[in-house]
């Protein structure tokens, strides 16, 4: 009977959410024997937020007694964003619970339910801290995780098992209450208040050696997208930020434990369906170059990247950033780039949407290619950082 023991906290942050997709979650979760508690990290006291809190006065008493509804602490020094309410979140659990395991989903997915519960808890009862969710994903989605996180891990940490991790910004994890416990006296986790908080959680993992368990969701996270890629303009900025600044960090993953369901054949509606607006994303990456951005670009970047990007700029080809050139690109930015200048920060997002539609161009023609080539690039930016270091 042990197993029935109520010992599983489930957390959602949110923010800005449908609120009927919001409750049926926490309805969900609820729903689940061996979930005691259920928090909720709210950014502000928004529409949302009072939404959420008037479902609950909705609910039975025994219900409510196991929601938790807050809204998040000041604790990083980033942006305050979702990392703060993770970690908010994290101190909630260890300090006014005392479930054993802590569980982590997005509030806005359609496709969640209690079965996922099971299936990342199945992985933390077989002994491993951390368990967390992978996904199929339309090909031209994930522009961030495969471009800027394991490029950048494969580009920083090449020896290591990161660049492997197939969704490290996922936002659906479990963990053991020993993990969270390391994670509230983390510095690096505690200051990454933005977007970068799943990377510094990822990091945080490899740091600490746990046993890490992938699971595969084959349904899908069926939330909302995007629009044109400037939705993503401050998530690709700060999560590439992290990874620099930490780039001087060693990391040793060969006594670390790390399994991951086997993928089966991606359904064929992922191949195809395109995630973002290309054709709004081209005039936007056209729009709004400064003379101090183009600058940015003429003093550090190479000559034939130069050139290429002031003609893109111009209406010529922009589908030219391939990977070796994405490559290149990534080396400056590793060297050069300044999170404290708005100039930068832009040329940064302006690069990375050349090089997202370089990739939505042949994903548009031959899905499979595509996807092949990301796979590509990730083996090329850590085998060309391993003949280096
Ligand atoms: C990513 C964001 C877009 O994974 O969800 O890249």
């Amino acid at each position: 009977m042990e197993k029935r023991q109520k010992n599983i906290a489930v957390c959602f942050p949110f923010k800005k959410e449908d609120v009927n997709v919001f409750a049926r979650n926490i309805k969900e979760a609820l729903s689940h024997e061996r979930v005691k508690d259920v928090l909720l990290a709210g950014h502000s006291e928004n529409e949302t937020y009072k939404g959420i809190k008037a479902f609950v006065d909705t609910l039975s008493e025994d219900e409510r007694s196991r929601i938790h509804i807050f809204t998040q602490k000041r604790i990083g020094s980033k942006r305050p964003g979702k990392g703060d309410g993770m970690n908010t979140a994290i101190e909630y659990f260890v300090k006014n619970t005392d479930a054993e395991y802590l569980h982590f989903y997005d509030a806005d997915i359609k496709s969640f339910n209690k079965s996922w519960i099971d299936r990342v808890q199945k992985r933390l009862d077989d002994g491993y801290d951390v368990a967390r969710c992978f996904y199929p994903r339309a090909y031209t989605d994930a522009m961030v995780t495969w471009n800027i996180t394991r490029t950048g891990f494969a580009y920083t940490w090449p020896e290591t098992i990161l660049p492997d991790i197939e969704q490290p910004l996922g936002g659906e994890l479990g963990m053991t209450r020993e993990i969270t416990q390391k994670l509230i006296v983390d510095s690096l986790v505690r200051d990454a208040s933005d977007w970068s908080i799943d990377t510094a959680l990822t990091i945080a993992f490899a740091r600490y050696h746990v046993k890490l368990y992938e699971v595969y969701i084959k349904e899908g996270k069926d939330h909302k997208l995007y629009g044109k890629l400037s939705d993503l303009e401050t998530m690709a900025v700060e999560c590439f930020n992290i990874i620099k600044e930490n780039k001087g960090l060693k990391i040793d993953t060969s006594g670390m434990v790390y399994e991951k369901d086997r993928v089966e054949l991606v359904p064929a509606e992922y191949k195809t369906r395109v995630a973002f607006d290309i054709e709004g994303s081209i005039k936007e990456f056209k729009e709004g170059w400064s003379q101090e951005m183009m600058e940015i670009v003429k003093r550090y970047f190479p000559e034939h990247i130069s050139q290429k990007v002031f003609d893109a700029v111009h209406g010529a080809d922009y589908t030219f950033m391939d990977i070796d050139m994405w490559y290149e690109v990534y080396d400056v930015l590793m060297e050069k780039f300044d999170f404290n200048i708005k100039a930068w920060r832009r040329v940064l997002f302006k690069l990375w949407v050349l090089r997202v539609l370089n990739h939505a161009e042949i994903a548009i023609h031959d899905p499979d290619r595509a996807l092949e080539i990301l796979h590509r690039m990730i083996k090329f930016f850590r085998s060309r950082r391993l003949s280096k270091v």
